[in-house]
């Protein structure tokens, strides 16, 4: 129990250091400054009732003949109303009307960019963990608000605690024995607000999968695409009845600790306000009997009062605070998700980046949930070689491009690029030869250029630009955009203007023609585009890709027989390779699925 408590605090201590660290490091200055109008703030309570018992003492008690008011009343009155003055405007004007929101803004700033940071460094094998998903989907929900508010938290601690002190030493004189027992009636109450804490983030986080599910619905409902499926296939009131049953167990989730501890609650102060009244009527025959001033029973009273409040706030907020670590954790543990693919210690980098030889050598390949892919594939490309990869949906021939993108490493046998096991390059050297067009790919739903120099980020070339637009057959399309370039597409932003799955297609194709790098792999590239423009496309493609390497994953034969090679891939396993008149000539699994296809154009 006791190991427990110490290694919490330990976990408590390093955390905010680490976080403190990050806010540091944005804005010292800043930082800073937020902290003193806080400390500001702390001790002027202190200050204030100090003058006050003066001036009851000075201005009230003495003889009610005086008619002058001495000077030093005046100050002393003076000197009171400053203060207040003062802690107002450090308080209120500086501390929560300025620096609270700069600093906020700039925290959340600060958090979001390293959160999406993190996620473009994240490996695939990450991206596609159910686990990591919901962790993300932790973040995302609460960092934007749960950080500030912690760094916030952390100044009302700072305040109150100080607020304490000061009002502990203000007391001591009348009694050592009352500070000990005002901060004792309010211990209960903090350790409530502990563990009230822990339990409703505990709740959070046990209902967090659900919460990604509720985020996943309200995300489908705010897409067109599903929006349309929905009016047709009539699944709108079932999709809305589910949501509204995922929010009904999340709120009975949350509720929960707030139910438990209720009457606790409100019980709790009032028994507070009975210890305070008890000990402020312990003095007052001191007073009666002449012992203590006016003045003096005055600060003791504002002092007893403050000492309460503020003791009963530090509980409060330092149990906030704590409950917002808990949730700023789940931000540390995103940023502290290692690589799963290894960096080799020394990578090895080619002399030029050109068409390399890639062989697959006995790779096999199972998916981290346990599914077999790939099953003791080999084979080689040559520097140049066009190969086409064809089989049933589910044989394994994005797996194939996935593991040659080393977005996961193979479970056996080896990728040689040049002779060079795969592990051992450069990652971001070996994506320099890589130019790719995946089977989902991405709609920027930016502009038009945005969307074809995004091939090649680093390299501004209109020439090229217009070239790979062409050649992608997107030119008309271009041309025919009012913005033409400079057009926003898409519906999500004014003036947008929207393509069809088609069109979306070519600038993609655009894109991977403007990156020319020397492997180009596309996976069904022309799925959408219609036969017209899909064979002047590859009459392109042909003319561009002639010394350079390109793989082909498709399902349309009219595409793939023109492969210098094409490996047929079934349940894993490469089951025959050839050229097309060759792998038809054997009349085996190519030449089946071929006369099938073709048997449907007669
Ligand atoms: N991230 C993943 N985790 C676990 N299994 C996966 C994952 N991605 C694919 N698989 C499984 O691996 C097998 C091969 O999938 P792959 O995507 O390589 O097929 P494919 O040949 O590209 O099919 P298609 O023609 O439909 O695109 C499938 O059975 C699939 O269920
Ligand atoms: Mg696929």
């Amino acid at each position: 129990m006791k190991r427990t408590w110490i290694s919490r605090l330990a976990a408590v201590a390093r955390d905010t250091r680490r976080i403190l660290a990050i806010a540091w490091r944005m804005d010292a200055r800043l930082t800073f400054l937020y902290y003193v109008t806080a400390f500001v703030a702390a001790v002027v309570p202190l200050a204030s009732g100090l003058t006050l018992a003066l001036l009851i003492d000075r201005v009230v008690v003495p003889s009610p003949a005086q008619v002058t008011v001495p000077v030093v009343a005046v100050i002393v009155v003076a000197t009171h109303f400053a203060i207040v003055a003062i802690n107002a405007a450090v308080r209120f004007g500086l501390h929560e009307q300025y620096y609270d929101y700069v600093f906020r803004y700039r925290l959340q700033d600060t958090f979001t960019y390293r959160f999406c940071e993190k996620l473009t460094q994240l490996d695939v094998p990450h991206l596609e963990d159910p686990e990591v998903q919901t962790l993300i989907t932790k973040v995302r929900e609460t960092h934007a608000w749960r950080v500030p508010d912690f760094f916030r938290m952390l100044a009302y601690a700072f305040i109150a605690v100080v607020a304490v002190v000061a009002a502990a030493a203000g007391l001591i004189p009348y009694g050592a024995w009352i500070v000990p027992a005002v901060l004792v009636a309010t211990v209960p109450r903090i350790v409530l607000r502990l563990r009230f804490g822990e339990m409703q983030w505990s709740m959070y986080g046990s209902g967090a999968p659900e919460s990604r599910k509720l985020w996943y619905f309200g995300d489908l409902l705010s897409q067109i695409s599903a929006l349309r499926e929905l009016k047709v296939f009539r699944t709108a009131p079932s999709l809305l009845a589910r949501y509204r049953e995922i929010q009904a167990r999340i709120f009975a989730l949350g509720k929960r600790p707030l139910d438990r501890y209720r009457w606790v609650s409100v019980i709790m102060p009032l028994i507070e306000g009975v210890v305070v009244f008890a000990i402020a009527w312990s003095v007052l025959p001191a007073v009666a009997a002449g012992a203590l001033s006016v003045g003096s029973f005055a600060f003791f009273v504002t002092m007893l009062q403050q000492l309460a409040t503020w003791s009963a706030e530090a509980g409060s907020c330092c149990s906030m605070v704590y409950q917002n670590l808990l949730y700023v954790r789940h931000w540390n543990e995103l940023m502290a998700l290692p690589r799963v693919i290894p960096l080799a210690e020394r990578p090895h980098r080619f002399a030029r980046i050109a068409p390399p030889r890639i062989e697959f050598r006995d790779v096999s390949f199972d998916y981290p949930s346990g599914r077999p892919a790939l099953r003791g594939v080999s084979f080689t490309i040559e520097p140049g070689e066009s190969v086409a990869l064809v089989g049933a949906n589910g044989a394994g021939k994005s797996t194939l491009i996935k593991l040659l993108c080393r977005f996961y490493d193979v479970t056996a046998g080896q990728i040689l690029i040049n002779g060079v096991d795969l592990r051992e390059l450069d990652p971001a050297h070996w994506y320099a030869h890589l130019g790719t067009l995946f089977q989902d790919f991405v709609q920027y739903k930016l502009t038009v250029r945005d969307n074809v120099l995004f091939g090649d980020p680093g390299r501004v070339d209109e020439a090229a630009m217009t070239d790979a637009v062409r050649k992608a057959g997107a030119a008309d399309l271009v041309r025919a955009l009012p913005g033409g370039y400079d057009q926003i597409l898409g519906t999500e932003f004014a003036d947008g203007e929207q393509l069809s799955g088609g069109q979306w297609q070519k600038l993609a194709i655009a894109r991977a023609f403007y990156q020319s790098a020397p492997v180009l792999i596309m996976d069904e590239p022309t799925s959408a585009i219609d036969a017209e423009a899909e064979y002047e496309i590859f009459n392109n493609l042909e003319a561009e890709y002639r010394d350079k390497t390109l793989i082909l994953v498709s399902h349309r034969f009219s595409t793939v027989r023109n492969a210098d090679r094409i490996l047929v891939i079934e349940d894993g396993r490469i089951v025959e390779h050839g050229s097309h008149d060759q792998l038809l000539a054997a009349a085996g699994r190519y030449a089946a699925m071929f006369t099938a296809q073709a048997a449907g154009y007669r």
